[in-house]
């Protein structure tokens, strides 16, 4: 994966291209985020120049218990520094502390269509589970997501498959204000992870793995103890037959196993070899002490940076400084190019 990544990127002398993305602290970061979100993040941040944020302003259009969204904060850039994302190689920051963020959002929201965010699938699935709090938040989302990624005219913005939508109504906002303004913003493109692109609820396989599903036997968490993640395993629900084998209808088994080749490196065949002759109980257990084998060095770190609060915040101050110094730069070019006086 490293060495794919390694082969691709430009060379040295060029600028290195932009990346932007992001994780919503609303919930438990899930095998599913860490599959197919930061541990390719960390594959990257040698040869690109990276900006990922912890995306708080994005979790407020659901409503959040004001502590808990709090704590899941410092959890969130407590797991990217755990995964192995360098604060010193890459700008990693919460977007609550840039205010451009939210400034160049509402300028966006002025640029984007109403039938357009009607569209966004996100948008209509939300509204159908939020029926009481279909608030204009949730509806200008996208509009904000662009925001994220045109202040430091990302390149290639990272994202699983629900997010693609999103990251394609930001290239159609900035290709229509580069339209009405002249060249202002670089057209992001979505970068989609080769493996595990979507990885599907324990207990109920045919639905996506979600941060904020309340079945807590659904997920398993990337800091989630050895023994959560066996039992989780477990108890995850198969089908009634007995083979180790990827076929249509047998959704649990090709989640379990696309999680485990996903940690393991190994593809379809040749899990279905390792696993001729056993039962889905075995199975279960192995897939579970591999992926509790294989995050246990992230979750010895994740557990000492939590202890040290005064630290994750000293990374926040310094990733939100050097955040809004570029992200300024691009707001200060907008205000001026619709008009807004900025006296020196
Ligand atoms: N909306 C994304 C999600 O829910 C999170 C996010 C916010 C994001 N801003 C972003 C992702 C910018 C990529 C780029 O998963």
């Amino acid at each position: 994966m490293e060495e794919i990544i390694r082969n691709a990127a430009p060379a040295a002398e060029e600028p290195k291209k932009i990346i932007l993305s992001g994780i919503q602290p609303s919930g438990i970061i899930t095998i599913g985020n860490y599959i197919g979100a930061v541990r390719n993040w960390a594959a990257m941040q040698e040869e690109y120049d990276c900006v990922y944020c912890v995306a708080d302003l994005h979790s407020i259009t659901v409503r959040q218990d004001p502590a808990t969204l709090r704590r899941r904060i410092y959890e969130t850039l407590a797991i990217y520094m755990a995964c192995g994302l360098d604060p010193e190689k890459n700008v990693l920051f919460v977007q609550s502390m840039v205010p451009a963020h939210a400034q160049l959002g509402w300028v966006l929201d002025c640029y984007t269509m109403f039938g357009e965010l009607s569209r966004m699938t996100q948008f209509k699935d939300k509204s159908k589970k939020y029926e009481q709090n279909i608030n204009a938040g949730l509806f200008t989302y996208p509009a904000l997501m662009a925001a994220d990624i045109l202040l430091y005219q990302a390149d290639l913005v990272p994202v699983g498959i629900d997010q693609k939508q999103h990251v394609e109504l930001a290239r159609d906002i900035a290709n229509r204000f580069n339209q009405i303004y002249g060249d202002t913003f670089t057209i992001p493109e979505p970068y989609m992870p080769k493996v595990g692109a979507k990885i599907m609820s324990l207990a109920e396989p045919t639905k996506k793995m979600s941060k904020s599903d309340e079945n807590a036997n659904a997920t398993v968490a990337v800091m989630d103890t050895k023994d959560d993640i066996i039992r989780k395993f477990k108890r995850a629900v198969t089908d009634s037959g007995s083979e180790v084998r990827y076929g249509e209808g047998k959704d649990g088994v090709n989640n379990l196993m696309a999680i485990y080749s996903a940690f393991t490196g190994k593809d379809m065949d040749a899990i279905a070899d390792e696993f001729a002759g056993k039962g889905y109980g075995d199975f279960k257990l192995a897939v579970g002490e591999t992926v509790a084998d294989a995050l246990a060095p992230a979750r010895e770190k994740y557990e000492a940076l939590m202890k040290d609060k005064a630290y994750l915040e000293s990374v926040m101050k310094d990733g939100a400084e050097r955040a809004a110094y570029r992200a300024r730069k691009t707001l200060s070019k907008v205000y001026r190019k619709v008009g807004f006086v900025q006296p020196k």
